[in-house]
């Protein structure tokens, strides 16, 4: 049985949650405020899940995914991550997180900072580009026509062959948008951003293709 440990358990994080219980998968699952803090969302998901610290929940995943916001003073759990695929959620949101000026003049995307905070693991961008409760309701089986697509970006082939059967468990094509370097083309305001509603394989790969570079351009 396969454990995927979830930091954060807001939109995104429990919707991953409810998807990847879905598919059979264990969930351990931490907020900032503490396990009790949870223990509706896991009454709701059932005997695969459980609430730990950020710190256990890390501990406990055989990869994590880390859905909450980057900040630029690193508040993950640097050695429970150590050794593990990390999938970052995050997206750059400078009216909500603040401006990073590597990221603003183009030098490096927010995933290559969130890999540089998590030197020994393998970050991978992945689910940046889809509103949460799609993950549920925009879920297809394989070969079905128009089938929507995720991206995903690492520097890490063993992290990008991870997302993509995740992807595809839970429902989604994948396009390989790596390395973290290029992950800038799949970011807020970019046109695979905005088509959030619904692209196929096809169009992400065209509208990942189509991206401006922010501070570059
Ligand atoms: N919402 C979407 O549809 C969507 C889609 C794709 C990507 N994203 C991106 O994914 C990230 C998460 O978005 P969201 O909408 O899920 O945010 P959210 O609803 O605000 O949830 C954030 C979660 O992170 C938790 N958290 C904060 N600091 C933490 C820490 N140090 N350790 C463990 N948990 C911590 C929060 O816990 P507390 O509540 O206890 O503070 C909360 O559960 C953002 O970067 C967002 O831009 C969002």
């Amino acid at each position: 049985m396969t454990t995927i440990g979830i930091l954060g358990a807001g939109e995104v994080g429990s919707q991953i949650a409810r998807a990847a219980v879905g598919c059979g998968y264990t969930v351990v699952i931490a907020n900032s405020r503490g396990p009790e803090t949870l223990a509706d969302l896991v009454a709701e998901l059932g005997p695969s899940a459980r609430a730990d610290t950020a710190a256990g929940a890390a501990a406990a995943g055989d990869f994590v995914v880390v859905a909450v916001p980057l900040r630029l003073d690193n508040n993950m759990p640097v050695r429970e991550l150590a050794g593990k695929i990390v999938l970052d959620t995050n997206n750059y949101m400078p009216w909500r997180d603040g401006h990073f000026p590597v990221v603003d003049s183009g030098e490096m995307t927010v995933h290559e900072l969130r890999q540089e905070q998590l030197p020994h693991s393998k970050v991978a961008k992945a689910f940046t580009h889809i509103q949460a409760p799609r993950l549920l309701t925009s879920a297809k089986p394989a070969g079905s026509p128009d089938r929507h697509a995720l991206s995903v970006s690492s520097d890490f082939p063993d992290a990008v062959a991870l997302v993509t059967r995740l992807y595809d468990e839970f429902g989604f094509d994948t396009v390989d948008n790596s390395p973290l370097s290029e992950s800038w083309r799949s970011g807020p305001g970019q046109p695979a951003w905005l088509a959030h509603e619904h692209q196929t394989r096809e169009q992400l790969a065209s509208n990942l293709a189509g991206a401006q570079r922010p501070g570059r351009t």
